[in-house]
């Protein structure tokens, strides 16, 4: 591979800023400072940029615990971002795994493999998703059923699919949902007459909200965790 192809998936950078470094004689190639973005590269050479030896990016497997004030997307001029609480290179590449409103909190996934989020995203891998949900009045008996069963949401012509609720409190209660509708959450309580008042994502198939994550922390996830979200899905 090309020296200067070479940085840009070390770091991010264009083609062209990362000929910049070399002609600032910041690259350094097997211990001799680099003059030519065209070098060809082996496998094993060692390459340093400001006296750091750099390796592939590869592709990043993120999990966050969301914190309320911030979207998922980038087109929200009164919110910053989810991505703002990432300390990553070429994070423009991130993406979050589907989205939560600006008031929910919880677990988050962010990634730059396209394949991945789609696969954990998309309707027809039918993977649970959990969320923690307060309202504004009791919670009423049939609730369980009446998801269990589907409700029609308003301005939607099919019922959602069956999901399972698990009553904590009067006010409290456990949702698994296995579509990911705008506002699903908010929309089926809607659709009982109740209201939501806080919402919090704990669960994306077998995978936790890690317990060591303090709202607006991220960290990569662990290869059992990697698994544990299509766990019961393949
Ligand atoms: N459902 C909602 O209503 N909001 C979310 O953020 C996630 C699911």
């Amino acid at each position: 591979m090309r020296l200067d192809k070479y940085i840009c998936d070390c770091t991010g950078l264009t083609r062209s800023q990362a000929g910049k470094l070399i002609r600032q004689r910041a690259i350094v190639v097997n211990g001799a400072i680099a003059k030519q973005a065209a070098m060809k590269l082996s496998a094993g050479d060692e390459v340093q940029l400001d006296g750091e030896v750099i390796s592939p990016i590869g592709l990043r497997y993120l999990v966050m615990n969301k914190p309320e004030g911030y979207v998922c997307g980038l087109d929200d001029p009164h919110h910053a971002a989810v991505f703002t609480l990432l300390d990553e290179p070429a994070v423009e590449k991130i993406h979050s795994v589907g989205r939560l409103d600006v008031d929910t909190t919880g677990l988050l996934l962010l990634t730059d493999d396209g394949k991945w989020s789609h696969r954990i995203s998309s309707p027809r891998h039918h993977i649970a998703k959990t969320y923690r949900v307060w309202t504004a009045d009791a919670i009423s008996e049939d609730a369980a059923a009446r998801f269990a069963e589907g409700v029609v949401l308003r301005d939607e012509p099919t019922a959602t699919k069956p999901a399972q609720l698990e009553l904590v409190g009067s006010h409290e209660a456990l949702l698994t949902i296995h579509e990911g509708r705008y506002h699903q959450v908010k929309r089926m309580f809607a659709a009982l007459g109740n209201r939501v008042e806080r919402l919090h994502r704990e669960r994306i198939g077998q995978l936790q909200l890690p317990t060591d994550l303090e709202l607006g922390e991220y960290r990569p996830l662990t290869d059992a965790e990697l698994a544990a979200v299509f766990i019961g899905n393949d």
